[in-house]
């Protein structure tokens, strides 16, 4: 899959995709991750890629030339790039949406700076706008790290063989149970005995139940969308009863 970011400071990316996963990936060619510098497609000889507001206002805009001519560039390459602007007026990001940009064979992502860009580059270029939450950042460089990621770690072959994606929290909208490793006791804190049994049915039965009371202590919003067996429901009455009776 092919990544192509436009932005306004490529060296941001110089070193998030060298890491770990994504940069064992990019080395198997499995993803290409390209950054391209929107001043190098300003028209002017001071390659000036930002203009004050018609009508006035505080800030800068992008100018939708240079953002024009660097889209046109990628497309006349590969005219099936799917355009994502990066801002927080977009649809908020979500692992169903990174699942489905996971199946394009070459995302195009143009990140905001200032106030953002002139609304014609969005009218005339742009696909999809995406936010990644409901927060301000200083520009959309960081949001498209966190989409390439998302996407990324669910093409074949990305995560190692051992590693599902399809058993992450969010698939199947409950928080993951807890985790523990060596050593057994640390500073007098010990690891739940059921972990140590064995018994492989017991081990799922408590982990299912942990992740059914994390889900509903820290994000009650996600059970309405689980998809809840009959067993995980009596679970859940169980956790709920409890957790009543220890306040
Ligand atoms: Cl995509 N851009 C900016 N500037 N801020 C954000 C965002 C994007 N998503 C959340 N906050």
């Amino acid at each position: 899959m092919k990544f192509d970011i436009l932005t306004l400071f490529p060296n941001m990316f110089s070193s998030p995709f060298q890491e770990s996963i994504l940069g064992k990936a990019i080395e198997k060619g499995m993803i290409q991750i390209r950054t391209i510098n929107i001043r190098d497609f300003a028209l002017d000889k001071h390659q000036v890629v930002d203009d004050t507001p018609y009508g006035g206002g505080q800030g800068m805009v992008m100018k939708v030339e240079p953002i024009a001519r660097a889209i046109e560039w990628v497309k006349s390459q590969d005219p099936s790039a799917w355009t994502i602007y990066l801002t927080p007026q977009g649809k908020p990001f979500r692992q169903e949406m990174a699942l489905s940009l996971s199946s394009k064979s070459h995302l195009l992502l143009l990140c905001g700076r200032y106030e953002g860009v002139d609304e014609r580059a969005r009218e005339l270029f742009v696909d999809e706008e995406i936010s990644i939450g409901d927060y301000v950042l200083t520009g959309g460089e960081l949001a498209a790290m966190v989409i390439i990621d998302a996407v990324s770690r669910l093409l074949p072959g990305v995560l190692g063989s051992d590693r599902s994606a399809e058993e992450d929290s969010f698939v199947h909208s409950l928080l993951e149970y807890p985790q523990y490793t060596r050593p057994f006791n640390f500073r007098g804190s010990g690891v739940p005995e059921v972990l140590l049994s064995g018994n492989h049915s017991a081990i799922s039965l408590w982990r299912r139940k942990e992740a059914l009371k994390r889900t509903s202590i820290r994000r009650p919003d996600l059970l309405d969308k689980a998809h809840l067996s009959s067993e995980d429901g009596k679970l859940l009455e169980q956790i709920l009863q409890k957790i009543s009776t220890d306040d």
